[in-house]
């Protein structure tokens, strides 16, 4: 196994779910980043956390903390759409691999500042739908309703690197 533990941070808890799902999957355990159980400094860790505006939350501290063997990535955006190298730049991720996974999307618990983020692009996708546009149609669906994408075949990936010796 190529990490000790799984260490997750996830707002609304799909990134929760995704390393649940791997903790049982492989008997590593898994821990929110702020928990007191939380690994020691300098273990093997795999890393899970959810974008926001691009960016990887909780991935900053992560890499100052433990040895992160590799990272997933939980959005909303279609895998096809994600540019994954570029994402691993941007992260300064180095050599570690950067898996990413479909989370979902959860409305009645975005909160904060994430809420307040969310209001520029809520509007403007309302004014697309409106116009007829048929993605921002799809995406108003998403934002209004919620969804959770959530899947084990999404993790096959992240099992096949996890389990080589
Ligand atoms: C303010 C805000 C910004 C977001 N930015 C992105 C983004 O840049 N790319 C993406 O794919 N998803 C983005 N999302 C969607 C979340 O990453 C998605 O809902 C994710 O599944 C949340 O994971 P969590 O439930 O573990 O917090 C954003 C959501 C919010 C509220």
């Amino acid at each position: 196994m190529r990490a000790d533990a799984i260490v997750h941070h996830s707002s609304t808890g799909f990134t929760r779910q995704y390393a649940k799902m791997l903790s049982q999957a492989t008997g590593l355990p898994a821990c929110p980043l702020d928990a007191p159980e939380a690994p020691l400094r300098g273990t093997p860790v795999l890393f899970l956390g959810w974008l926001r505006a691009g960016t990887i939350q909780g991935l900053k501290g992560a890499l100052g903390r433990w040895q992160v063997a590799a990272v997933c990535a939980v959005g909303m955006a279609s895998p096809a759409e994600v540019d994954v190298s570029r994402l691993a730049r941007s992260s300064h991720l180095g050599d570690r691999p950067l898996f990413y996974l479909r989370g979902g999307y959860a409305p009645d618990r975005v909160k904060g500042l994430s809420k307040i983020m969310m209001t520029p692009i809520f509007l403007s996708t309302k004014h697309a739908a409106a116009k007829g546009d048929p993605k921002a149609g799809a995406l108003m669906e998403v934002l209004v309703h919620g969804v959770n994408w959530v899947s084990r075949e999404q993790l096959q990936p992240v099992l096949d690197w996890l389990e080589q010796p």
